[in-house]
């Protein structure tokens, strides 16, 4: 107890700060966080490429010596301090809020796109039930769908058929952020993942049970042990993690602070990392078991019918549906779970720009909410249901992954590691209250380990970056669309950090430590025992 003494302030505009009703709550939201996109579409993709099944070893090692420690470092951030990122930061060290505002910049940034992905499925919910793609998935996605102009350039028209799943999107994303974090990240999450448990769930077994289907995970799990010491399937490993686990990002930080100060961290990382990994590679059985499928039909080896990224979930998926028998009811329910795991990772990557904005201005959560979360679906809204929707899309994604969220991973490791040298105060932090303790391993992990391979991976991808220009695109349009998103969000950190902190009646916001009485007076009133932290 003596730490708490230490502890900061509650909600800097002195309102007091929501909390997750239960463990649980707090578990689901931040696996539902994880689970996302990336699990459905960019893993299977991801391992495929980089040695099938010797890429699980790589991977494993990622999850344990960097997800988790990464994970459980924000939890206890988030916790400690009570505040989204930017505050959090500045509480560590002035100049560390740049590093919060980046993180929030690179959230804006990712969700403008990340919704279109979802407005996508929706749309793909429909027509997955009458197959409305015929024998030309690529043909139907990129010419009928999204009316893609031939070339990267500028927008010259816009795509209705987009604009409305998109607004949709929205809708729910904010209406649910509008109810808070109890009655509404929460209570979706509690609603989400059983759903999506019980749909992927029945996905992989109709998937494993197709014929051809040990073709495809054969072709996912047949070793290629030489791959192991190519740098890139490493680096490839790293990345899958972070963006997964949703590190880097400040989505951890900004989840954790609405914990109770007994929250379990250690064991709730544990849970959260290994559950995300666990659907992750059901979620490449699946996706697999499928592929096998349809090269069986084709009379193909897998590798021609297994594509990266959006192709698979949107081409190469429209194609097995149109192959195998009741596709239309499989493909139904592969889509409605793409909009699940993809709406409760939308959510906690919103949430993190509208915390960060009420945690700065004392603003009530309903205006942050439609005001910021309202911005950023404007902004979502203008630029992506557009002839060079899709092109925007793949360069912002690129560059914001690469430069953005594991860039800012490693800025914020050795930041915290090495300039603030925090390890240690956080580690007795996290072990006041969690079941597992940490050992030295976990200071290892983060303070040697994660910034090595980190560093690495970001000269290994920048040399890759300057030696050819990404999916061949030109130079301008990179410099337009790639580098100035990735640049302006460091930029817009900046800039924010500099601003002046008000609270909502205008005076600076007090950032002062909370006493060890204060903090039992407003945190155990209702429940003394503490027993619904843990
Ligand atoms: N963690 C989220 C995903 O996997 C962002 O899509």
């Amino acid at each position: 107890m003596a730490n708490m003494a230490q502890q900061p302030a509650d909600h800097p505009a002195g309102q007091p700060r929501e909390q997750w009703s239960t463990r649980t709550g707090f578990l689901l939201a931040a696996i539902g966080s994880a689970v996302g996109l990336g699990n459905i579409w960019r893993f299977p993709a991801v391992a495929y490429e980089n040695g099938g099944g010797a890429f699980l070893v790589p991977y494993l090692i990622a999850l344990l010596t960097a997800g988790i420690p990464l994970l459980i470092m924000e939890y206890t951030i988030g916790r400690r301090y009570r505040t989204s990122p930017p505050a959090a930061l500045r509480q560590m060290a002035r100049p560390a809020e740049v590093l919060g505002w980046w993180q929030v910049a690179i959230c804006f940034v990712i969700a403008t796109y990340y919704a279109v992905i979802i407005a996508w499925a929706v749309r793909y919910v429909g027509f997955a039930a009458d197959q409305a793609w015929g024998d030309d998935p690529e043909g139907f996605l990129f010419g009928t769908f999204l009316e893609a102009a031939d070339e990267p350039g500028f927008v010259s028209g816009y795509v209705s058929g987009v604009v409305w799943p998109l607004i949709a999107v929205w809708i729910v994303v904010l209406v649910i952020l509008a109810f808070g974090i109890r009655r509404g990240i929460e209570k979706a999450n509690k609603l989400f993942i059983p759903l999506l448990v019980v749909f992927f769930g029945a996905l992989v077994i109709r998937a494993v049970t197709l014929d051809g289907a040990a073709q495809g995970l054969n072709a996912l799990f047949s070793p290629d042990w030489s791959e192991l010491s190519n740098g890139s399937v490493w680096v490839a490993a790293y990345g899958q993690i972070f963006f997964s686990l949703s590190i880097g990002f400040g989505i951890m930080v900004t989840y954790a602070s609405y914990l109770r100060r007994r929250a379990d961290l250690t064991g709730s990382a544990l849970v959260a990392g290994f559950a995300n990994s666990s659907f992750e590679i059901l979620a490449g059985i699946g996706v697999f078991a499928a592929l096998g499928f349809t090269a069986q039909s084709a009379g193909v080896p897998v590798d021609e019918v297994a594509t990266a990224g959006l192709g698979l979930a949107f081409v190469a998926f429209p194609t097995i549906i149109s192959e195998m028998w009741a596709g239309g009811l499989f493909g139904v329910v592969f889509f409605v779970s793409l909009v699940i795991a993809g709406l409760s990772s939308l959510i906690s990557i919103v949430q993190v720009v509208v915390s960060a904005v009420q945690d700065r201005t004392g603003m009530h959560r309903i205006p942050a909410v439609f005001g910021v979360g309202g911005a950023v679906a404007i902004v979502s809204i203008l630029l992506f249901p557009t002839d060079e929707g899709v092109y925007f899309l793949d360069a912002s994604d690129h560059f914001i992954n690469q430069y953005g969220i594991a860039l800012a991973a490693l800025v914020g490791v050795v930041v915290v590691a090495w300039v603030l040298r925090k390890l240690p105060e956080l580690q007795r932090d996290a072990d006041a209250t969690s079941a597992v303790r940490l050992g030295h391993w976990w200071r290892i992990c983060l303070g040697l380990i994660t910034p090595l391979v980190l560093g690495w991976m970001m000269i290994d991808s920048l040399r890759k970056e300057f030696d050819e220009n990404y999916a061949g695109y030109s130079t301008d349009f990179l410099l337009a669309v790639g580098w100035s998103v990735a640049i302006g969000a460091l930029l817009v950190g900046v800039v924010l950090s500099l601003i002046p902190w008000k609270a909502a009646g205008g005076g600076l916001i007090d950032l002062d430590m909370e006493t060890a009485e204060e903090y039992e007076s407003h945190h155990h009133k209702d429940d003394p025992g503490g027993k619904e932290d843990r």
